[in-house]
């Protein structure tokens, strides 16, 4: 007999969608399973303004195809020039859902991103005042710290501080790759929760490094050693609220990753949810990945969970998904997991 798994339709709480051809080429890819999406601002230039949104959002819904629902949430990308006024307003007319912060340097198209915290206190003051969620690429780019440990540090050195000077602020810590990013979400006080990607769910730094090294498993934060991987899928299969799904699906041409100077990011958009299941199945934890899928997220960010269901099944012969996407900017590659799936949205 099938297996099957009937669950509320899940959303991703952190997604890259480029703009343009590469939009209109893997927008499907997340809208075929997911109802909604926080839609990240680090296009080039980024959405700055509540008017940047407006248009990257009325982008979206256009290269949306036919017959399809999805719905961006769209975030705006903090500067130190953030105006919080227009950031207000953004969020009192329901425009954007959270505000980005990338330290300047720490990834794609992050250079203008904040250089100095106190220069953007006024706009994260605003924020806590008016409930609007911050959402952080928690990585320091002191060139002296080893690029492992840059999460660490910055728990320690920006993150704790800067809760504890403005403990009203909603932070969403994203993309959590270390033991102690999941021990810091999970025991402060305060309003904190955490997203985790499908991919560091699934690899470690081995499988990016051993045998020869693996551009598309190349993302930041970069994957840290198996104990940090073990703590992720424990965290994420334990039922706590604080954690939920956020892909960090971030597409890059196989020319642009497979290069002496590959970009940073994995688009695991397409195989996501059977990947998910494999991991919780794993965990021997599939009763807890609707929570994590498809309602803490919605509970976080105080919206209703979707009406509206999927079912996953498990088949006994692999899925076969294409090995990348073609989309009108190029090709790009689909995360592989290194082993078969066999789980598989069937409805
Ligand atoms: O791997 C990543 N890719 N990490 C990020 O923070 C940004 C993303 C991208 O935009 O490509
Ligand atoms: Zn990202």
């Amino acid at each position: 007999m099938t297996e099957t798994l009937t669950m509320r339709r899940p959303d991703d709480w952190h997604l890259h969608l480029r703009d343009g051809a590469m939009l209109a080429g893997v927008l499907p890819e997340t809208a075929r399973h997911f109802a909604r999406a926080i839609i990240m601002p680090n296009l080039v230039p980024p959405v700055v303004t509540g008017g940047d949104a407006r248009a990257y959002r009325d982008r979206i819904l256009a290269a949306l195809p036919d017959g399809m629902a999805f719905e961006p949430l769209m975030t705006l990308y903090l500067t130190e020039t953030t105006e919080p006024a227009d950031m207000a307003a953004a969020h009192a007319e329901g425009l954007v859902t959270a505000v980005k912060l990338y330290p300047a340097g720490a990834t794609t198209n992050s250079a203008s991103g904040v250089r100095d915290l106190s220069r953007v206190m006024p706009v994260l003051e605003k924020m806590a005042e008016i409930g609007l969620p911050l959402c952080i690429h928690g990585e320091v780019t002191t060139p002296e710290v080893d690029i492992f440990d840059r999460e660490k540090v910055f728990l320690d050195t920006v993150l704790d501080p800067l809760r504890r000077s403005l403990p009203e602020l909603k932070v969403t810590l994203e993309h959590i790759t270390t033991s102690d990013g999941i021990s810091y979400v999970s025991n402060a006080p305060g309003d904190i929760a955490g997203t985790i990607t499908t991919h560091h769910l699934m690899i470690n730094r081995n499988h990016m490094l051993v045998g020869g090294i693996r551009p598309h498993y190349y993302c930041l934060p970069v994957a840290k050693r198996s104990t940090h991987q073990i703590a992720l899928r424990k965290a994420a299969t334990s039922g706590n609220p604080r954690f939920f799904l956020g892909t960090d699906s971030a597409p890059h041409t196989d020319e642009t990753k497979e290069s002496a100077c590959g970009c940073a990011g994995v688009f695991s958009a397409t195989n996501t949810l059977s990947c998910l299941a494999h991991v919780f199945e794993e965990e021997g934890a599939l009763d807890k990945l609707e929570g994590f899928a498809s309602l803490h997220g919605p509970a976080r960010y105080r919206r209703p969970p979707n009406d509206d269901r999927i079912t996953l099944a498990k088949r006994a012969a692999p899925t076969d998904y294409p090995a990348k996407i073609d989309t009108g900017a190029g090709p790009v590659t689909l995360f592989d997991p290194g082993h078969p799936l066999y789980w598989h949205v069937i409805a």
